[in-house]
């Protein structure tokens, strides 16, 4: 075991840089300030910790004895404040400048963390935590040192999005307890989403019956909601370990889940299914209508008496343009108050006028930066999501607005936290200075902090916490300790939280790659289909199944490839300690008399583009996943060799359609067949129905099937190219495949 503290000279307080060198403790955020002592304070099996008379102060000598006793197996006593006597005290100390500030001081002799408030001292009892080592004779102690320590930032938030994925309130506590451990103080809620509304309102109970539930695409059924009690109770749970709960309520966008369970909420009124897909949805609240208001404030009233934050969180981001538009009453609205005919005028009046309200009873309003679009009051919080370095369409006039208007800010865009590791590394994020540059250095009191969000469209419960640790450690020293830059100081360090981490039951993450990343890929030569695994752990275990059930710790495994030699599907899933780490994934060889065979093109698929066209593999609705082929100067016109004389039943073409990419459907497609290559007789056209309009991407299948079967050695497929310019240039053919029956 490597030796966790090594004495240095004492007796002058050592800014960060000049300590880091000499003394390694392991404590995470660095301390802005460390003194080495002499010597080491032996922990007896029974210790007295003296805390203030105060109920808060009570509570946290209770915490430090319960973590301590976890550790160490020592039994602590908590006793009131005679702090001269005890070996371990905690002490208010009204001289300790700034209310989360702390001093932690260590001799052979003496414990003792001392701050002005009851914020500060929690904070040193973090830090004193993670000091204990186990010393000669495997007996703990705690090398005296002087701690002086405050954080740069008051707003410390890490955001978890339970509206895509629904996360257990067990699995939400297990986050608090490591972002206290961290020292990061604000939990950001996201509790409602398009996707589920998780949180249950009284009033209107089909927030919950209706909006937490949504039918998935292979038709099973996902979702869960928090009652008000288990609301309260992670409230409590967050109190008392600093932490500030803030929920969010999304208005008036990202409401589809509410608007199922209430569809007058919107402008049509029409009724609509919970989505299962992501994105940016046109169901909005109507803003036209009184009872939009009416309704919104019954529920904010339920979550203002719920949460004690003085902030509550209304979302207001990702309105889409002209979304109103077609609305009586939106109209109205708009006419009456001499709106422009574009959303943001209608935007800054939803957002003003729910202000006021929360104002109203007691609330400062926190939103995404789209608020400040409309002219929102200098009151709100603004979180900023659109980096000022360009990211997400962002600029530096964002962040400038939103100073000039008053408003105080939270920065988030740099942090976005299901990001893939691969993308946004543990490194990446420590070398990440988020209020960097002229705008910041002029308006730091308007700087509140940072967050780092968790989006769940790609996160669940499975992968969530490899997604938040080891990077959330970074993010929480960044905050706390803008000095501290050593990157492997800091790596060093983290080595040394892995086995808290594990020992709290929390599935870290890789620290520069993803959990998994996979290929899946066919040689013809062999017809060999190969998934090969990029494993973020070499511990990692590939379980996997073949009958289309959900992989256990039980299934058969690989470590970085799997070869297979005949069209199946399969599912995986990756496990570490028999625990599954990511949701499945599933690989499908869908079978083809024309697997493997030799294909021909008149013109060949463009070199960017050009995925098999007969290798079992679907191509996704994603154009660049290297299945798919495509054309942009030539129409399609491919000959597959079946190599003898084969009896077909029909020919599957699939084809992709993504508008904005300039992708569209081919206007017609045929297929014939011939027995010498030469001589082609066709057995079918059939036109397709491109959308140049359309949103999104599609794929769409045209099915060809003979009335009797065919005896044949070639096939040909012919697709003609929309064709018709978009913005000067020819649209894009793309096919992935041709499947022979
Ligand atoms: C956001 O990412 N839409 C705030
Ligand atoms: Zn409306």
């Amino acid at each position: 075991m490597r030796t966790k503290f090594a004495v240095v000279l004492a007796g002058c307080l050592l800014p960060f840089g000049a300590w880091a060198a000499s003394a390694p403790i392991d404590v995470i955020p660095q301390p802005r300030h460390v003194e080495a002592g002499t010597g080491a304070f032996v922990l007896h099996s029974r210790e007295r910790i003296a805390a203030p008379d105060d109920a808060r102060a009570q509570e946290i000598a209770g915490f430090l004895r319960d973590a301590m006793h976890r550790q160490t197996g020592g039994e602590w006593i908590v006793g009131k404040a005679d702090a001269g006597q005890a070996r371990i005290a905690l002490r208010i100390d009204p001289s300790i400048a700034g209310e989360e500030a702390y001093r932690l001081s260590v001799t052979p002799a003496q414990v003792e963390v001392s701050a002005s408030s009851d914020r500060g001292l929690f904070w040193g009892v973090q830090t004193l935590r993670q000091l204990p080592v186990r010393g000669h004779g495997g007996r703990w102690q705690i090398p005296a040192l002087r701690i002086e320590d405050a954080p740069a930032y008051a707003w410390r938030g890490a955001m978890l999005d339970v509206a895509r994925h629904f996360f257990p309130v067990d699995y939400v506590e297990r986050q608090i307890d490591a972002m206290a451990y961290y020292k990061l103080d604000v939990l950001h809620w996201h509790l409602t989403d398009d996707q589920g509304w998780r949180i249950r309102i009284d009033k209107y109970p089909k927030l919950t019956e209706v909006g937490a539930w949504r039918t998935e695409a292979d038709g099973s059924r996902s979702g869960g909601f928090y009652t008000q009690a288990q609301i309260r109770e992670v409230v409590e749970y967050a109190r008392r370990r600093n932490i500030m709960v803030v929920p969010e309520i999304e208005m008036p966008g990202h409401t589809s889940a509410a608007i199922a369970a209430y569809p007058e909420l919107s402008c049509g009124g029409k009724p609509i299914d919970v989505p299962a897909t992501w994105g940016v949805f046109r169901n909005v609240d109507c803003v036209g209508k009184d009872a939009t208001f009416a309704f919104l404030q019954d529920v904010l009233d339920e979550v203002i008496a719920l949460f004690p934050s003085p902030y509550v969180h209304i979302g207001g981001d990702e309105v889409p343009e002209g979304v109103w538009n077609d609305c009586r009453a939106c109209a109205q609205l708009a006419a009456a108050n001499g709106f422009k005919a574009d959303e943001q005028g209608l935007h800054g009046y939803f957002v003003g006028r729910i202000q006021k309200y929360l104002a109203s009873k007691g609330k400062t309003l926190v939103g995404w930066d789209e608020i400040l679009e409309g002219g929102v009051s200098p009151q709100a919080i603004a979180e900023i999501w659109h980096l000022p370095s360009g990211a997400y369409g962002g600029s530096d006039a964002i962040l400038k607005q939103a100073f000039a208007n008053g408003n105080r800010v939270i920065i988030a865009g740099p942090f976005y936290f299901d990001t893939p590791i691969d993308d946004m590394t543990l490194q990446d994020i420590y070398r990440t200075d988020a209020f960097a540059g002229p705008v910041y250095a002029a308006h730091r009191a308007q700087v509140l902090g940072a967050e780092a969000p968790l989006w769940a469209e790609h996160v669940t419960p499975l992968n969530g916490e490899a997604m938040l640790y080891p990077r959330l450690m970074a993010f929480a020293e960044r905050l706390w300790n803008p000095d501290a830059r050593d990157y492997a100081d800091f790596d060093r360090r983290v080595q040394a939280q892995y086995p808290w981490l594990a020992a709290q039951g929390i599935a870290y993450g890789p620290e520069d790659r993803d959990i998994v990343d996979y290929r899946f890929d066919f040689n013809p030569m062999y017809l060999r289909w190969r998934v090969r695994a990029d494993r973020g752990f070499d511990d990692l275990q590939m379980h996997y199944t073949t009958d289309g059930s959900e992989p256990t710790a039980r299934s058969p495994w690989f470590s970085d490839v799997l070869d297979l030699y005949a069209p199946t599907a399969i599912r995986v899933a990756p496990f570490r300690d028999g625990v599954q780490r990511h949701a499945s994934a599933q690989f499908v060889i869908t079978p083809s008399l024309a697997l493997g065979k030799p294909v021909t093109f008149a013109t060949p698929p463009s070199a960017k583009y050009s995925g098999a066209l007969n290798d079992g593999i679907l191509g996704s609705d994603d154009f660049d996943d290297r299945a798919w082929a495509g054309w942009q100067d030539a129409d399609m016109d491919a000959v597959i060799d079946l190599q003898q004389p084969t009896t077909l039943h029909g020919i599957d073409l699939r084809f992709l359609q993504v508008p904005d990419a300039w992708i569209l459907l081919p206007r017609e497609a045929s297929v014939a067949v011939s027995d010498d290559g030469k001589r082609w007789k066709t057995l079918q056209a059939l036109t397709l129905d491109p959308d140049p309009d359309g949103a999104g991407a599609s794929i769409h299948d045209a099915k060809f099937r003979l009335p009797a079967p065919v005896t044949t050695r070639y096939v040909r497929v012919v697709a003609t190219r929309y064709g018709k310019p978009v913005a000067g240039d020819q649209t894009w053919l793309f096919c992935d495949e041709i499947t022979v029956r």
